[in-house]
């Protein structure tokens, strides 16, 4: 069940009953800023006190005493100039866990009414070049959204966009025959090619008839030219390799691999279709939209100068040409309802443009750009290594497991953690990587964030380490609860009524029935740092629970509802970070 929705149409019936309205009204429900208030207000009082010309504590006194009458409602009080702040009963609340953990497979998580088809566009990476840091944000993110979207009930394509068409492979031809060592092209691939391509792009800028001769080879690959296309093949294979590895890593996968070459052929159809919608226009022998040119542009964009390319006068398509054509595919193809695009916040102008062509052609469908920030070191500059390179996200990812390696053993060596020794391997990787995943994931994606190994590999404060440890904890709970009373205390399945008492098992059990919400919004919004935060809450109210009430010292109903609330935090863990990309860990 989603609260805020039930919640809602709770008050707008109060307060059309309290103030005899009809038709609709918005209770404008909000979460309260300090519990101590209470956990949600409702601010309806004030804009309908102006619309009826009364003062609004008058309106907000009958709202109250209409909502105390509601079996969800313990308190509802009028505060300030007219709010009313809501305390949920702890006993409904209890109700509404046990329902929850009775819902084995979806936790309580309702899937949406209408399900559409959505293309994730994510990672993307170009060829013949290792992935470096700049694609971790949008892999982790990409995935998380994925999983998302999936879990509130949309069919999800993941589509690896890659960057396998551009001017970089005329460059590639003619350095690798140039410079090129066939047998360390065997060997390490694409240590290889950013070797020739850096040497090769150098020469292009003080040799223009070597500039040339990488425009002839690159025209010759697109017009299928049979020895650069085995060429390049053999680049694309070669990359594809150091690609998996990547993902391997990061346990990401992909359904659709359709990259820029995919679509090389639709691409003078796109163009011709822009000339004959009149929203292309020929500029000093090139093909551009000029979005000032056109009424039906968005205002936005209108006052833009700069048009949008769609062919270079040489005759060669853009990215931008290409992007075009993906669209009308996944339109086409996939009957898709939405494209969403997880890429760098750099590219938000190439995104709007995009979007508002396929409006002007009329293509019915959902364009979102999810935009992030930048990674950045110590310095506050982009992350790189110290001799200034891109680090590479492989090199990244096997820091990462050998630090998380190096805190284990140690948490071992004191007694901090059990785990055994078969399970150490799996541990390091998970944790390593994990913590990653979440350092990235539990920002705001929108701001840029310094990468921090300490802080992120931590088993204290808002870290993956720590949500992974109190997961283990309530596993731990459950096996020697299992071990003294037989196996209808299973963990996955446990369920009994929940009844919080205590205070601390009252403000864990509000926490926890906010999860179906905040999955929802987060897939809505394309904001994985909002489950973050709800997971970081659980894990904090768990474990001043796990202090401040015992669960296996306790008898009788208090005992099980102890345990459906530890079930109820490691589920919501282990579903949370499974929605993050991040597996978790049973015992340590
Ligand atoms: N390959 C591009 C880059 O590295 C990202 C592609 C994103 N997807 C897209 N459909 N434009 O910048």
């Amino acid at each position: 069940m989603l609260l805020e929705a039930y919640l809602e149409e709770v008050a707008a019936t109060a307060i059309r009953s309290a103030l005899e309205l009809e038709g609709s009204v918005m209770p404008l429900l909000r979460p309260t800023a300090d519990a101590q208030f209470g956990d949600f207000q409702i601010n309806a009082a004030m804009p309908l006190a102006k619309k009826l010309g009364r003062p609004p504590r008058e309106l907000a006194g009958p709202i109250a005493e209409a909502l105390q009458r509601e079996p969800a409602i313990e308190k509802a009080e009028v505060a300030g100039p007219g709010f009313v702040n809501l305390t949920l009963r702890p006993a409904w609340v209890g109700e509404q866990l046990e329902a929850m953990l009775r819902d084995v497979d979806k936790l309580g998580v309702p899937l949406v009414e209408s399900p559409e088809t959505i293309v994730v566009d994510f990672s993307s990476p170009n060829i013949a070049k290792q992935m470096h840091v700049g694609h971790l944000r949008t892999t982790v993110i990409g995935d998380s959204v994925s999983r998302l979207l999936g879990a509130v009930g949309h069919r999800v394509i993941r589509d690896n966009h890659i960057g396998d068409w551009g001017t970089q492979f005329g460059l590639l031809i003619v350095g690798m025959r140039e410079f090129g060592d066939a047998e360390e092209l065997e060997r390490d691939a694409i240590a290889e090619l950013e070797r020739v391509y850096k040497l090769a792009s150098a020469r292009a800028k003080e040799d223009e008839a070597f500039a040339e001769q990488a425009r002839a080879e690159l025209a010759r690959l697109q017009a299928g030219d049979a020895d650069n296309r085995a060429l390049w093949e053999q680049f694309v294979t070669a990359t594809r390799a150091s690609l998996d590895r990547v993902y391997a890593l990061l346990g990401v996968e992909f359904d659709e691999w359709l990259g820029e070459s995919a679509y090389h052929d639709a691409l003078p159809e796109v163009v011709e279709r822009l000339l004959s919608a009149g929203i292309a226009r020929e500029d000093q022998g090139a093909l551009c939209v000029f979005f000032g040119e056109l009424s039906a542009a968005p205002k936005g964009l209108r006052k833009q100068k700069e048009p949008f390319i769609v062919r270079k006068k040489d005759g060669a398509f853009l990215y931008s040409t290409t992007d075009i054509a993906t669209v009308l595919h996944r339109e086409q193809q996939f009957r898709a309802d939405r494209s969403v695009y997880v890429v760098d916040a750099r590219q938000s102008l190439h995104f709007r443009q995009l979007f508002a062509v396929m409006g002007l052609l009329e293509v019915n469908m959902r364009l979102d750009h999810v935009a992030f920030g930048t990674v950045l070191g110590d310095d506050g500059k982009p992350l790189r290594t110290r001799d200034g390179q891109p680090i590479t996200l492989f090199s990244l990812l096997t820091e990462a497991e050998e630090r998380a390696g190096a805190r284990i053993d140690e948490a071992r060596e004191s007694g901090k953690l059990r785990i055994a020794d078969e399970d150490l391997a799996f541990a390091k990787r998970a944790i390593g990587i994990g913590s990653v995943k979440y350092a990235d994931l539990h920002q705001n994606r929108m701001s840029d964030y310094r990468f921090d190994w300490d802080k992120m590999i931590s088993f204290a404060g808002n870290a993956a380490p720590y949500l992974m440890f109190n997961y283990a904890r309530t596993r731990s709970i459950f096996d020697k609860a299992s071990a003294s009373l037989g196996a209808s205390e299973e963990f996955a399945t446990f369920a009994a009524p929940v009844v919080p008492e205590h205070a601390t098992e009252i403000a864990l059990a509000r926490t926890l029935i906010r999860f179906p919400d905040v999955v929802h919004r987060a897939a809505e919004t394309y904001q994985p740092h909002l489950l973050c935060e709800h997971l970081y809450s659980v894990a904090t109210a768990f474990s001043r629970f796990f202090t401040e009430c015992p669960v296996l010292k306790a008898e009788g109903a208090t005992r099980s509802s102890r345990l459906g609330l530890t079930a109820l935090v490691g589920r919501q863990l282990e579903r949370g970070l499974g929605l993050l990309g991040i597996p978790v860990i049973t015992r340590m």
